[in-house]
């Protein structure tokens, strides 16, 4: 990471704004200001006639969040509201450039103007806030210094506010303590509570608070066109913060995750917030561009990254999703017991899905189409019961199934170049977790497993504990910190959503923490076109794109529901999400029936120098263009090491796309190869029709491209004809203007090679 600048300075006091904490007429003490440094945006910082301190954020002179409350209720009645009085304020600013592991962009500029302002109450207590002000947005945190009448406390409530300036339209998940695995509602403000029940189909663990609740990432537009949105950065050793509307007030509130003793966090001085975050930006596609969450993160951690790498992959795993096999062995026994139940003795089911013949049927055809890795779950035992009994010791993560070869089975995909994703199950009984996951990782390590995906489902043991509690968010963290000593990268599904910690642990390649697609037919059109405004601004999400065959009693006879999206709306996900883990995750029958538009899914790359957002607006639309990283597109880094060690027999997709090589090209053939520009654009509808109208302009001048463009079928549509797609090639450059149009949960794609 590389710093190209940093300058302190001493910041002019703004403006005195004439309105108390409550937004009306009132008397300020103090009153300190900052200015974001394109000047857009202006901060101010007061304390009221009480000494309760607020701040309010404008921009070009217009309100975006009024005068709003800052401060604490404690567990021992007292609060940190009121009777404050300014020790000091210090004034920075920081100019930076770094270089993420993985990303969107090859660097990303982290540039704001600072105030740190130092309260003490009348109980000699010291309270700091800190400010950031971005060209896009703001972020404030609180901190305690180790000097401090306060070193041991607890939260009984965060009472920070954002007042509203409208009843403005808002894109919205129901506030939960356990999930964030819904369907976003678009409404206004005012409208939030209207429909408490419908917002909130059923979840294996979900915990419910107030009709007002709402969660973060919350994205909302005001009527003049300004897109708002709040969320949280740096969440560590704290509680997972939701939001409560207070309607005649039109105010937000943070409301924090209580512990099982109602605790909403335990600190000990010298200790900091997460950073609650405002973004505020005129253009929808802005709010995409925006890096505010992970610039509000700390640098990287690890010293070493080399063994961090892209991974696109394919996995047992959709088939039992849609219940066509299981990841259960037997239905012998009623309850099993690790170390008690003898699996070997038991008679299989025979719908065991991670047995060793299909996991190499998956092996074989996710390497001969150039992936990185297959994960395989339902490969260990315990998940005959292993859901619905609040049982602590479900599994051991270290023991397979009788017909899981674990040995050879690795052996076997080395073979081909591809590695196993491990996949780790806790249901949720995190203290049995820990207690094996030192095991567990270092199974992984002996044979070869460079990645986990883990998974939270069910309610949490210990019991009365939140997902998104405070020790939980400690667990989730604990995870990954544990998996970097192993070098291994973490994919956490059920976890607390992301909030930017990627910057600083980059081994957390994906999260779930989301309505991915295992949410099958019950996912709203349109859904991902607002995942990239909300849950994606924390991280990447493992949404596992690529589902073909909308209709469930095709992939697995006997079930039902069809899934509302079109294929070319699939394909477009890979380039409109960011993630540097995708999957395509059907399965390898269902693509040998589409192999054509399989292509796409071959081709693309997961890992970025640079992206143009090319159009936007929540739930509607968004079309994306994307330049790969050279540096990690050639292969995986399995295969880059044994490419080095002169072993490699294996491709992945995009390498083959980027050096123009055929099918099976093996990685000798990249020698002497020239390596092709190639671009990628993607495009996601919503629940209605869409005409994309945009131009090539993002490349270079002087250069034609081969472009490959799979779109919706003129008779495309999610209900009637989700698989009618059309495939052209045509040759063309920057001057190209398209209008391509996308389907009701429609989309495309657009892959663009450079002629040479
Ligand atoms: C829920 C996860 O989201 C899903 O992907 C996984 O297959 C199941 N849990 C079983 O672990
Ligand atoms: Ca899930």
């Amino acid at each position: 990471m590389k710093r190209t600048g940093i300058c302190k300075s001493i910041m002019v006091a703004a403006a005195v704004l004439l309105v108390s904490c409550e937004g009306k007429p009132g008397q300020y003490r103090e009153v300190s200001g900052l200015k974001s440094p394109d000047g857009s945006l202006a901060m101010s910082f007061a304390l009221d006639s009480k000494g309760a301190p607020c701040y309010r954020l404008d921009r070009l002179g217009e309100a975006v969040i009024l005068p709003s409350r800052l401060g604490f209720d404690l567990m021992d009645g007292s609060s940190l509201r009121e009777g404050f009085s300014v020790v000091k304020v210090e004034t920075d600013s920081l100019d930076e450039v770094w270089n993420p592991v993985w990303g969107e962009e090859e660097s990303i500029r982290n540039h704001y103007n600072e105030a740190l302002v130092t309260l003490r109450d009348s109980l000699g207590r010291v309270m700091k806030v800190r400010f950031r002000l971005f060209d896009e947005g703001l972020g404030f945190r609180y901190e305690f210094p180790m000097e401090n009448a306060l070193s041991y406390f607890d939260i009984k409530e965060e009472i920070t506010q954002f007042a509203l300036t409208g009843d403005h339209t808002a894109w919205w998940i129901s506030g939960d303590y356990d999930t964030q695995e819904y369907n976003y509602t678009r409404s206004r403000l005012s409208g939030i509570a209207g429909c408490y029940d419908s917002v909130r189909p059923y979840n294996a663990s979900q915990t419910g608070f107030s009709p007002w609740g709402v969660q973060t990432a919350l994205q909302m537009k005001t009527d003049d066109g300004l897109y708002i949105n709040i969320h949280e950065a740096a969440l560590l050793d704290y509680p997972a913060a939701n939001l409560i509307y207070d309607l005649p007030r039109k105010t937000f509130s943070i409301h924090l995750t209580p512990d099982a003793q109602g605790v909403k966090g335990r600190m000990q001085a010298p200790c900091v917030t997460p950073w609650r975050t405002v973004m505020a930006v005129d253009d929808a596609r802005k709010v995409l561009a925006s890096r505010l969450i992970l610039n509000l993160n700390e640098p990287c951690a690890l010293d070493d990254v080399s063994w961090i790498h892209p991974v696109k992959y394919m996995g047992v795993w959709w088939e039992m999703i849609t219940g066509k096999t299981h990841w259960s062995y037997t239905s012998d026994y009623p309850s099993v017991q690790l170390g008690v139940t003898d699996y070997a003795a038991s008679t299989p089911h025979g719908k065991h899905g991670a047995n060793n013949e299909n996991v190499r049927r998956y092996i074989d055809f996710a390497a001969e189409n150039g992936f990185d890795a297959i994960l395989v779950e339902g490969w260990n035992e315990g998940w005959e019961d292993w859901f619905g009994h609040r049982k602590d010791f479900v599994f051991d993560f270290i023991t397979p199934y009788p017909d899981f070869d674990l040995p050879a089975l690795n052996a076997y995909a080395h073979s081909k170049g591809l590695r196993i994703v491990m996949h780790h199950e806790s249901s949720s009984s995190t203290i049995n977790y820990e207690h094996w996951m030192e095991k567990a990782y270092s199974l992984m390590n002996e044979y070869g497993y460079d990645a986990v995906k883990s998974g939270y489902v069910g309610d949490i043991i210990p019991y009365g504990e939140y997902h998104y509690s405070q020790p939980l968010i400690r667990h989730y963290h604990y995870a990954v910190e544990e998996a970097a000593r192993h070098h291994i990268m973490v994919n956490a599904h059920e976890a607390v959503r992301p909030t930017g910690l990627c910057r600083t642990w980059p081994n957390m390649i994906g999260n779930e923490s989301a309505m991915g697609n295992e949410f099958r037919s019950d996912i709203n059109p349109g859904h991902t076109a607002i995942l990239p405004f909300t849950r994606l601004q924390g991280g990447p999400m493992d949404f596992t794109p690529g589902i073909f065959e909308q209709d469930m009693s095709i992939t697995a006879p006997g079930q039902t529901g069809k899934m509302r999206h079109t294929i070319a709306n699939q394909l477009g996900l890979y380039v409109t999400f960011y993630s540097p883990l995708q999957m395509a995750a059907d399965l390898p029958e269902n693509y040998a029936r589409f192999m054509d538009a399989f292509q796409f899914i071959k081709d693309v790359a997961v890992d970025w120098d640079r992206s143009e957002y090319l159009l936007a607006e929540p739930g509607s639309y968004i079309v994306t263009a994307r330049h790969p990283k050279l540096s990690t597109i050639n292969a995986s880094a399995e295969s880059l090491k044994q490419l080095a060690d002169g072993k490699k027999d294996v491709l992945s997709g995009a390498a083959r796309f980027v050096y123009d090589l055929p099918e099976g090209a093996t990685a000798s053939a990249l020698k002497g190869a020239k390596a092709h520009d190639v671009w990628y654009v993607g495009g996601v509808g919503g629940p209605e029709e869409y005409v994309a109208e945009f131009s090539l302009s993002f490349l270079p001048e002087g250069k034609t491209y081969e472009a490959t463009v799979y779109a919706d079928a003129p008779e495309a549509d999610y209900e009637t004809a989700p698989q009618a797609y059309t495939i052209t090639r045509e040759t063309v450059d920057r001057t190209r203007s398209y209008s391509i149009r996308m389907a009701r949960g429609g989309g495309f794609a657009i892959s663009l090679r450079e002629v040479l």
